[in-house]
């Protein structure tokens, strides 16, 4: 392992999981099979997280958008979702993986939500990592809903509002450090748009089947020689005020 890894502090990972249909129309597959590679992918990735130093890892597996997509396909995903929570929720329990899905429950099959909230309910003391699977979600959906219920509180602060985004009981996820889409495409589609504004974004060619462990380090050491300033200045510039003239900043005061 790297000397870097883990990190000091659990970092808060997200992930747009693209290029499964890519991956393979370019092997001549059904698309279908590139969202099952996908699936292998997710479980190489919730293996690893932990050892290099994340914390919480949200993945995005199925946007209110795709609902657009071919039937057969939107069955699949549905399916394959299904599957990952049956097969995995034991796994998960054994290595202490928290799993919670975001995203809007109704509308989908009822076998899938009682897959969640089994899966929720038996994974809830896990403290490894904190695996957040954003389905059927859509991140303006989800401000649209808490702004409704915020102009009912008390407290106006953006603490106060990023409570309210979080749908899952008392564990407010912090917000995402670093954002990872794979798929050679540079775009958020409508993803954690609260959560991740002060995210470090790293974009990869890496279609999501063949994503592992090496990716994710290559993404992490991206993301660990970054300054991050959230709206300060860097620290090569710390200093450099003193050289403005005086009353240059009057207009501030
Ligand atoms: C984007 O690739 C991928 C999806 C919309 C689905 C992702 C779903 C999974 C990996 C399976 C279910 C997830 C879990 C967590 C069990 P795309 O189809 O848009 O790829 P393309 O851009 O190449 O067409």
């Amino acid at each position: 392992m790297d000397a870097n890894f883990p990190a000091a502090s659990p970092l808060h990972v997200a992930v747009i999981m693209d290029g499964n249909g890519r991956w393979a129309a370019a092997r001549n597959l059904p698309r279908s099979l590139g969202h099952r590679e996908g699936v292998k992918a997710v479980r190489r990735i919730v293996e690893c997280a932990p050892d290099l130093g994340v914390g919480v890892l949200t993945l995005f597996a199925f946007s209110v958008d795709n609902w657009r997509r071919p039937r057969h396909e939107v069955g699949v995903i549905m399916e394959l979702m299904a599957e990952y929570l049956r097969s995995e929720t034991d796994r998960c329990v054994e290595e202490g993986v928290r799993v919670t899905v975001l995203g809007c429950t109704q509308g989908i099959a009822p076998a899938l939500q009682a897959a969640v909230r089994e899966a929720q309910a038996r994974t809830a003391h896990g403290k490894t990592l904190w695996l957040r699977v954003a389905f059927n979600y859509s991140s303006r959906d989800a401000i649209l809903s808490a702004a409704a219920r915020f102009r009912r509180d008390r407290d106006r602060s953006r603490a106060a509002f990023s409570r309210l985004l979080a749908q899952n009981g008392e564990h407010i996820a912090p917000d995402v450090d670093l954002l990872i889409r794979t798929g050679g495409e540079k775009r958020l589609s409508d993803f954690l748009l609260w959560e991740a504004a002060y995210a470090e974004l790293h974009f990869t060619d890496v279609m999501w089947p063949e994503f592992g462990a090496e990716d994710l380090k290559c993404a992490l050491n991206d993301f660990r020689g970054r300054e991050r300033r959230f709206g300060t200045v860097g620290r090569a510039a710390v200093g450099a005020n003193e050289a403005v003239p005086a009353g240059a900043l009057a207009w501030l005061e």
